[in-house]
């Protein structure tokens, strides 16, 4: 595990994109893992900026989100369809047939769950996997307790991510109580994870995965057993290691 720590939100959005652009480069027809959440946006930004201003193309680029709510209308502005959308997809020339993201509103959600991994291995895997990190330490939804060798599943959230994510709805009780989300073992066989984390209200999470025992209650310490992961961190949410 590499771990670089910036100077603040917006290098750290370079540094990612930098990642991404890179790799798009050299493989134009790359599969790429988005994530919802406050941290990839200046991620996003970097990546609208390099696509408009230096070329950077998406034509050929796939994309697969990791994670859905369920229960929210597919057209609802806080569900993660709509927020790749409208963060991502819809800022650079990304094909909108090639950006999936879970089904959340699948009257079979197990059967949703399978036909999600199929079409991720069926586009050869995620090369690159942008990552967030909850303050409970969870990626994608994978919270307290995940099974570390978990596939796209549905999993209830727990009050304190509840809590957090309400700022994206009018109220607590409008934030769903269960998710769809790939599993902590689809995410780990993405080749390459760049996690991105900033402000000091992430640190325990950071500390927890880049120096804590690898554990179920710290989701993202797994992490230390994948082959190529990058962590892009600014200084207060290194500010514990
Ligand atoms: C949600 C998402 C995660 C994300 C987390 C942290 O729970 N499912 O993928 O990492 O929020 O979000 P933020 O970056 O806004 O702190």
């Amino acid at each position: 595990m590499e771990v670089v720590i910036l100077k603040d939100a917006r290098e750290v959005g370079r540094a990612a994109a930098g990642v991404f652009a890179a790799l798009l480069r050299r493989k134009p027809d790359a599969v790429l893992g988005l994530a919802t959440g406050s941290s990839p946006l200046p991620v996003y930004d970097e990546l609208a900026r390099l696509h408009v201003e230096e070329g950077l193309d998406f034509s050929q680029a796939s994309g697969f989100a990791l994670d859905e709510y369920v229960g929210l209308p597919a057209d609802h502005p806080e569900a993660y369809g709509s927020v790749i959308r409208r963060d991502f997809a819809s800022r650079v020339n990304i094909g909108p047939a090639s950006v999936h993201t879970p089904d959340g509103t699948a009257a079979d959600l197990e059967g949703a769950c399978a036909a999600y991994e199929e079409a991720i291995a069926a586009a050869g895997g995620v090369d690159l996997q942008i990552l967030g990190i909850g303050t409970d330490g969870h990626i994608g939804f994978n919270e307290p307790g995940s099974s570390l060798a978990s596939r796209t599943r549905i999993k209830t959230l727990t009050e304190q991510t509840r809590r957090d994510n309400a700022r994206f709805f009018s109220s607590i009780d409008e934030v769903p109580h269960h998710v769809v989300t790939q599993g902590v073992g689809t995410i780990m066989e993405a080749r390459h994870v760049v996690l991105v984390a900033t402000g000091a209200g992430k640190a325990d999470a950071i500390h927890g995965l880049v120096e804590g025992p690898v554990t179920a209650m710290c989701v993202g310490s797994v992490l230390q057993f994948h082959p190529h992961t990058t962590v892009l961190i600014d200084e207060a949410a290194a500010s514990s290691l």
